[in-house]
């Protein structure tokens, strides 16, 4: 028996096929950068909006990729996994972020009142000490705090202040619980 061939033919809608798929691509990249739906195996990979750093703009990226899940994208959380909402949360609103930064860096577990609400799930929500790097953590802090979308409107907070909490939790494993947060003062030191 001789060797299958495919038809010539066959490679060239082939060929077609990838150069329509390709252009198609091309076509579409001012509206969305794929990069952005790909896995990352590291997330301080993750890329940056572009141009000219702003906290907000990095931070919503940060967002989308890592807490909207669970908070939504609207920042309303999901009653039906006890997922609280972001915006307009008084938490996040807070004059300091020292109890906000404790959140990302270690998470969260149990009853938590928001916006006089109690809220809270059975695993409750991760840490990303590890994921995250002080500027990246600094950012989505930032977008939550002064997201435009969400008219939130509480001041920046910087990768100096998430050093510094991190500097002074860095012997802690465990989630934090909403009655510990309490104690802390809001005002990073
Ligand atoms: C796996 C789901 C999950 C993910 C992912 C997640 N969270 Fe949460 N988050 C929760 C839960 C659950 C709570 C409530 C914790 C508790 O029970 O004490 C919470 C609480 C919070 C709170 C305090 C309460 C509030 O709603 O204001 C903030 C702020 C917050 N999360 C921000 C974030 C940010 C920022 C990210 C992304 C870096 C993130 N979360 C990712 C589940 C999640």
């Amino acid at each position: 028996m001789g060797s299958y061939t495919a038809p010539v033919g066959f490679f060239i809608a082939l060929a077609i096929l990838a150069y329509l798929g390709h252009a198609e691509l091309g076509y579409h990249n001012g509206q969305f950068s794929p990069g952005v739906y790909e896995p990352y195996a590291d997330l301080r990979s993750i890329p940056k909006s572009g141009g000219e750093v702003n906290p907000v703009d990095e931070g919503r990226v940060v967002y989308a990729q890592l807490c909207s899940a669970c908070h939504q994208p609207n920042g309303s959380g999901n009653p039906a996994n006890g997922c609280p909402p972001v915006a307009g949360s008084d938490w996040v609103l807070e004059e300091g972020p020292a109890r906000l930064i404790r959140i990302v860096l270690n998470g969260a577990k149990g009853p938590i009142m928001v916006n006089g609400k109690e809220w809270g799930s059975p695993v409750g929500m991760l840490a990303f000490k590890d994921a995250l790097s002080d500027e990246q953590i600094a950012h989505v802090i930032t977008y939550i705090r002064q997201s435009p979308e969400w008219k939130n409107n509480a001041p920046t907070v910087t990768a100096e202040m998430v050093k510094s909490v991190r500097e002074k939790t860095s012997s802690r494993g465990a989630q934090w619980t909403s009655d510990e947060l309490m104690k802390i003062p809001t005002a990073v030191e």
